[in-house]
């Protein structure tokens, strides 16, 4: 694997976008909580202070039908101040402590009162429901209403409240509701932390890829376009070749130029197709007559490897795919088995179907692959051996670009391997959903490929 990835970042746009999500996410859930608080508050406030009222509204009632009018001196209706109310313990109107009465004649002058204010408070006629201050730290909550007799008005009754049944409870109130408000945003920007974290991972984890994968890309691109450099300054640096020298490094170049062509090729396949499910280009195919084609045009390679290549076909196999990909898959697969297998041994293709799906090996006796490796040879530009393979011509691409075609087809791809003694490549590709192409159940024959044994 290349060596030089990049080191630390100066910016991190996952970690800057998972801190815009928690901020904003945290700022939108503050002022919902901020606007639902503040109504409960003003809701309760309010239901307090109509509860007080209509308390007081009571106790003007009750005093009100218990008013002793008698004619006074010049014949108008007055009220007998001896019986407006006892006042004190005796008298059920009052609580003691918490509601205050007190009696104003027509003038406003107060003529009977249980009330022990520090300072008096002024009559205003015209209020109704009024919340008043008599001293910073002492508030009332007060109804003033005139008593009339006939039309005749015979004084002003005054109710008074004590404050701190409304003050009391909201101020308690406003501590638990802040209280709880701080706690719930504290406990959502930690449960916004995590579920960023988890929003984020997919994101997180394919810009790493993307990141890995150009920095791989970089590493694999600069080797032959190195060696094609050196290969021309050296060529320029003689100052009268030979028509055979001259030729030489021309050849040089041109399987350097043609590697690196191959490489893009391959990379421009990976970053085009990988996790790509469309269906796009798919039809009905027969897999025998592609893997015959392969076959047909990897023989001279085998030959000149001194191998022998061998297709065992369970007859006709039928799948919807990409043709020109299942071509390339299996070239891939094919190319390996050849590369990776020593002269004088053997490379075998099999087929079978197993219910609706296609199964195909590719195996080889060649030199293996050992089981710490097994897990990783489908990562991209990973090889067993990176000189060796890279002299061969191997990007280390292959195995990716196979992986891709067949999870793209929604199939399966397994390496069996054993070192020394051979490796297995089995690819299964499900077959057509319509099951057109339906065979005896006798003939399907799940994993006893023709090859094995
Ligand atoms: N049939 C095989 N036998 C032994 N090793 C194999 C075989 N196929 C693949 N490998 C190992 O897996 C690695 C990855 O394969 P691949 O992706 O095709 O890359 P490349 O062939 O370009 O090196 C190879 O480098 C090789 O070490
Ligand atoms: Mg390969």
């Amino acid at each position: 694997m290349p060596a030089d990835r990049p080191r630390a970042e100066p910016r991190n746009p996952i970690k800057q976008t998972r801190l815009r999500l928690l901020v904003s996410y945290i700022a939108v859930t503050a002022a919902i909580m901020a606007l639902f608080a503040v109504g409960f508050y003003t809701y309760v406030r309010s239901t307090l202070v109509e509860r007080v009222d209509d308390t007081l509204d009571h106790v003007v009632e009750l005093v009100e039908r218990s008013l002793v009018v008698v004619p006074g001196p010049d014949g108008e209706p007055v009220v007998d101040a001896n019986y407006v109310f006892a006042g004190g313990d005796d008298d059920p109107t009052v609580e003691m402590d918490l509601i205050y009465l007190e009696w104003f004649d027509r003038r406003g002058q107060v003529v009977r009162s249980t009330a022990v204010f520090p300072r008096p408070v002024p009559l205003v006629r015209g209020s109704l429901h009024a919340t008043v201050e008599v001293s910073p730290d002492h508030k009332l909550r007060q109804v003033t209403v005139p008593m009339r007799r006939a039309g005749h008005l015979l004084g002003y009754l005054r109710v008074s409240h004590q404050w701190f049944e409304v003050d009391r409870p909201s101020r308690q109130l406003f501590i638990e509701l802040s209280a709880g408000v701080v706690l719930t945003m504290v406990m959502i920007g930690l449960g916004g932390w995590f579920l960023t974290e988890l929003a984020l991972r997919p994101v997180r984890e394919s810009y790493d890829r993307l990141k890995q994968f150009t920095a791989d890309a970089s590493h694999e691109l600069r080797t032959p376009l190195a060696a094609l450099q050196t290969n021309v300054q050296v060529a320029l640096a003689d100052p009268q070749p030979s028509v055979d020298e001259y030729r030489r490094s021309l050849e040089v170049t041109e399987r350097l130029t043609r590697r690196l062509g191959r490489l893009v090729a391959d990379l421009l396949f990976l970053a085009r197709n990988e996790g790509l499910q469309s269906a796009e280009g798919r039809i009905c195919c027969n897999l025998t007559e592609i893997l015959q084609q392969v076959v047909e045009e990897q023989t001279p390679l085998a030959q000149a490897a001194d191998l022998a290549v061998q297709l065992k076909s369970g007859g006709p196999l039928t799948v919807t795919a990409n043709p020109d990909q299942m071509h390339q898959l299996f070239t891939n697969l094919l190319s390996n088995a050849i590369r990776y297998t020593p002269a004088g041994g053997r490379v075998c293709l099999g087929t079978a179907r197993d219910g609706r799906d296609a199964l195909v090996e590719v195996s080889d006796t060649g030199i293996g692959i050992a089981p710490e490796h097994l897990e990783r040879i489908f990562e991209r530009f990973w090889r067993v051996d990176s000189a060796r393979t890279r002299q061969a011509g191997g990007s280390g691409l292959g195995l990716a670009i196979a992986r891709t075609i067949v999870e793209n087809h929604r199939g399966e791809i397994h390496a069996l391997s054993e070192p020394g003694r051979g490796t297995t490549l089995r690819v299964r590709l499900p077959g057509r959903p319509d099951g057109q192409e339906r065979r005896p159940a006798s003939e399907n024959t799940p994993g006893a490929l023709p090859l094995e044994g």
